[in-house]
Formats: C-alpha cells, sequence, structure tokens
C-alpha cells in the first residue's frame, strides 16, 4: 500500500463543479432575484418587457446576425431541440451525427419517434468524434457542439460550408457563452439557461438562421404537433414569438436569473471573457493532468477537448486493475470523499460514460478554485485505495 498524498489544506471557495445545473456566477445569492415579478403576468407590460430584455440581451452577448431570430422555448434544452426537430425534420434527408449519450438520445427521436426514414447515422464511442468529412450537407444534419458526456466538442465550424441546401441543427447547450459559434454555419442552435451562465433549470432557448426560418415558413410536417412545439399560426411562424410572448407561461424566477447571469457576462467583458475564463480553466486542468499520474483526459486529442465538461479517465495502476464495476464503486469512493471533505459535488462522470470524472469548466467557475481541486483529487484518489486493499 502506497503512501496517500498530502491533505491540502485550502478548499475551493466554492466547490460545485456540477456539468448541469452548473455553478452560478461568483458572488451570486438569492437577493439576485429580488426584482423578479413575481405574482405578475409574463403578458404584463413588464412582464414581456423582462423576457425581451433576456432575448437582446442574449443576442447581443452571443453577437448573433441580426437576420437571425431568438425566443424562448418551454422544457429547456431538450424542449427547444425537440421543437426544432419535431418542426422541421421529415422535408429531405437526414445525417446524424452522435458520440455520446445526449446525440445518441436525438437518433433515438430521429429514428424511432419520428421515423424519419432516409437518416444516416455517424456515431463514435466515448472520447471520440465520428468521421466529420462523411456529412452530406445537402440533407439536413444534426448533432451537438459540444457532448456533455464525453467532453468531446467539434473542434471548429469549417467542416461546415458556408453554401449548403440541408440545414444545420445544433444542440449547443454546454458550448453556447463558452465555444466560439460561427453563426452562419449554424441553422438552429439550442441551448438551456442551466448551463454555461448559471442560470435556474427550467427554460430552453431556440435560435433560428433565415434558412430555417424559411423552412418553418415553407414546410408543414404531416405528424401531430403538440401544442408546446406549435410556433405557427395559418401557416406562417409567429413573429411575436421572438418578441418575448412565450408558448406558454415561464417562470418569472428563472426569467430574471436568467438577466442577472447575463448582467454579470456584460459587466465583466462579454462574450470574449466568458470564451477565455473557460479556455483559462481548461488550461489549469491541462496542466496538472499533463503532470499526474492519476488521470488522463477521456478525450484524447486535444483540438476535440471541451473547455465546459472536461471528462477525464482515473488512471492510477491501482484503478487500472478493478473490473468496470468496481471501478465505478472506486469511483463513488473518490467523489464521496471529495463531498464529505466539501471541495467537491456532482464531479462523478455521467451515468451511461465510462467510470470516471466530470468538472465544470465554465466561465462562471474561478481558474483558482479549478487548481485548489485537482490536489483534492490526487488526495481523494490516493486515500481510496485504501478500500480495495490494493
Ligand atoms: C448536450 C446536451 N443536450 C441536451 C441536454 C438536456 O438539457 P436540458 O436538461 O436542459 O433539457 C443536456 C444536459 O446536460 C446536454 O448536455
Amino acid at each position: 500500500m502506497s503512501n496517500i498524498t498530502k491533505r491540502p489544506n485550502v478548499r475551493p471557495t466554492m466547490p460545485n463543479f456540477s456539468s448541469g445545473p452548473c455553478p452560478k456566477r461568483p458572488g451570486w445569492d438569492v437577493s439576485a432575484l429580488n426584482g423578479a415579478l413575481t405574482g405578475r403576468s409574463h403578458r404584463s407590460r413588464l412582464g414581456r418587457e423582462k423576457i425581451e430584455q433576456v432575448l437582446s440581451q442574449s443576442r447581443k452577448i452571443l453577437k448573433l446576425p441580426a437576420d437571425y431570430q431568438i425566443g424562448i422555448t418551454p422544457a429547456s434544452d431538450t424542449g427547444a431541440f425537440e421543437l426544432a426537430l419535431w418542426n422541421l425534420l421529415g422535408q429531405r434527408g437526414v445525417d446524424v451525427l452522435a458520440w455520446e449519450s445526449f446525440g445518441k438520445g436525438w437518433v433515438v427521436d430521429i429514428v424511432d419517434q419520428l421515423k424519419i426514414e432516409d437518416t444516416n447515422v455517424f456515431d463514435a464511442s466515448y472520447g471520440e468524434l465520428p468521421d466529420l468529412s462523411q456529412v452530406n450537407f445537402d440533407r439536413d444534419v444534426i448533432f451537438t457542439w459540444n457532448g456533455t458526456t464525453s467532453g468531446v466538442r467539434v473542434p471548429d465550424g469549417d467542416w461546415i460550408p458556408l453554401d449548403r441546401s440541408g440545414l444545420t441543427i445544433c444542440d449547443a447547450t454546454s458550448a453556447v457563452f463558452a465555444m466560439d459559434l460561427p453563426w452562419e454555419k449554424l441553422d438552429v442552435v439550442t441551448y438551456s439557461w442551466q448551463k454555461a451562465m448559471g442560470g435556474e433549470g427550467q427554460h430552453g432557448v431556440v435560435i433560428f438562421s433565415p434558412s430555417a426560418i424559411k423552412r418553418l415558413n415553407s414546410y408543414t410536417p404531416s405528424r401531430p404537433l403538440p401544442k408546446i412545439f406549435r410556433l405557427k399560426s395559418k401557416n406562417k411562424v409567429n413573429d411575436s414569438f421572438f418578441d418575448g410572448a412565450t408558448i406558454n407561461t415561464p417562470s418569472m424566477l428563472c426569467v430574471e436569473d436568467a438577466l442577472d447571469g447575463l448582467d454579470w457576462a456584460e459587466k465583466i467583458g462579454g462574450l470574449d471573457t466568458l470564451l477565455s475564463r473557460s479556455d483559462s480553466n481548461l488550461a489549469v486542468l491541462s496542466d496538472w493532468v499533463s503532470e499526474s499520474e492519476n488521470v488522463e483526459f477521456l478525450a484524447r486529442s486535444r483540438d476535440i477537448r471541451s473547455n465546459t465538461s472536461v471528462c477525464l479517465n482515473i488512471c492510477a495502476p491501482w484503478f487500472l486493475e478493478l473490473n468496470v464495476q468496481d471501478k465505478a464503486k472506486a469511483v463513488k469512493v473518490i467523489t464521496n470523499i471529495l463531498e464529505e471533505e466539501e471541495v467537491a459535488y456532482d464531479i462523478e462522470s455521467y451515468r451511461e460514460a465510462p467510470p470516471g470524472l466530470r468538472i465544470w469548466a465554465g466561465a462562471t467557475v474561478e481558474s483558482e478554485d479549478i487548481r485548489i481541486l485537482t490536489g483534492w483529487i490526487d488526495w481523494a484518489i490516493s486515500k481510496a485505495r485504501n478500500e480495495f486493499n490494493l
């Protein structure tokens, strides 16, 4: 049995590293919601103004092209993405890319639920990306910008042509506000408030390019559409959806919280600062991984490594001797130690991913907290070894 690594004596100022709901901005407390329009109608003048403010501030921070439209949907990112799939798909064949749990979930929607017969699936296992050069952009292309459960993202938008006849439909929930999104290459982008800005879980956001709006206006699928997905009246998209007239009732507490996150983003310098904070957090983790004998990135290749949901394999020699069930148990032991020490919550890998760790590194997390956390992880891994008598 080896000696246990020295126990650090400083804790992170904030032990929240969950990949969803993600940590709140530094300094957040519940008084940020004091101005919420609770007990009032979201369709009142003030309610509508608050929602419009979320839309216009998001548009500004994300630097959306003027001819792109943005609206709030029910049911978080899942609601936003399914609203897009149910409204748009079926007009032509579909290429869908999947390399982790959420992308694989969209394959189920497209193949088993929507039953789009002309579908090509390009998949890859955890830690890898499918071959992007195989995608045909005359078809509709469905993909996740950042696979939250594997920590693998597409490297950039270079594989997407500007000139294409199909639509690119992108689940970008753990990429928006953290990665540079080439809007002109993306026709539909969805995300949820609970991710990079640390908002409350509840609502989703959908962004449409002019081509996506054109498709919505010119194509009506024969399938039934639940009211929650209906964007059109008299065969035309309701423009009011993009002015804050939501399909159903949003939580005004969540609206206030989303505004708080956006105000913070503007105060610290907008998108460029958000992106560089996530990059710095990944850099701290990369420095540690390159020195540590305990961990390695699940995403093998540097250019596809997420700077938000950073997924790590444990590669301490004693851990590698365990079978897969014992590996899962060992991860629990490690994360329980960290939780009991109040230094890290919710950093176990996703239930369908290989047993390991997942650390949220988005802009709301301080780099120094991540640096402090790494010492605790090395210590917890060496301590957990005792339980397995190795
Ligand atoms: C890539 C991706 N897609 C979809 C979802 C589902 O998001 P939500 O729970 O906001 O609907 C998540 C949640 O973590 C995700 O990471």
